[in-house]
């Protein structure tokens, strides 16, 4: 009786480390499969389109010059039409703000100041706001192509509506 209780309890530890195994291997299998996963599924960022819809022109009144935070651009309707700047500072990318009361863009982060057209005025910024390809879709939206730049004050580089 004793022999076979001790039969009985030495099945019941085999099962258990049976199934501990078992259990173990099966961990490792998930993890190992996970991780597989993950190998072979293509390393994208999905960055959103450098193309951007900045509503319609009447948002934006005559010798106006607003600024867009969120798509870091400058949309400023001058007198020959719509056009749209890069607010991003071309020294070491702070993002720029219009001062209204001083007609500037002015950087906050080491003083450099641009003109409305994006023209360096004074600092360390080494080049001008760049200029971005803005257009008008046939719904009447502005459009701008934040990966494009365009040739400063040239005629295709405005928007007339
Ligand atoms: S980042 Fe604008 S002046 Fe330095």
């Amino acid at each position: 009786m004793a022999e076979e209780t001790k039969n009985n309890d030495d099945v019941t530890r085999r099962q258990f480390f049976a199934k501990l195994g078992l259990g173990s291997l099966s961990i490792a299998a998930i993890g190992t499969a996970a991780f597989s996963y993950q190998y072979l599924e293509p390393n994208v960022l999905y960055e959103p389109s450098p193309v951007v819809n900045v509503g319609k022109p009447d948002r934006y009144p005559l010798d106006s010059v607003t600024l867009d935070v969120n798509n870091a651009i400058y949309i400023i309707h001058s007198q020959q039409g719509y056009f749209s700047l890069s607010a991003v500072c071309t020294h070491l990318g702070c993002l720029t703000a219009w001062k209204p009361e001083l007609g500037i863009i002015a950087c906050p982060c080491h003083g450099s100041k641009f003109d409305e057209d994006g023209r360096k005025i004074e600092g360390p910024a080494p080049k001008p706001l760049p200029w971005k390809r803005i257009w008008i879709n046939d719904d009447g939206d502005l459009l701008v192509d934040r990966s494009t730049d365009v040739p400063p004050l040239a005629p295709d580089s405005f928007v007339r509506v």
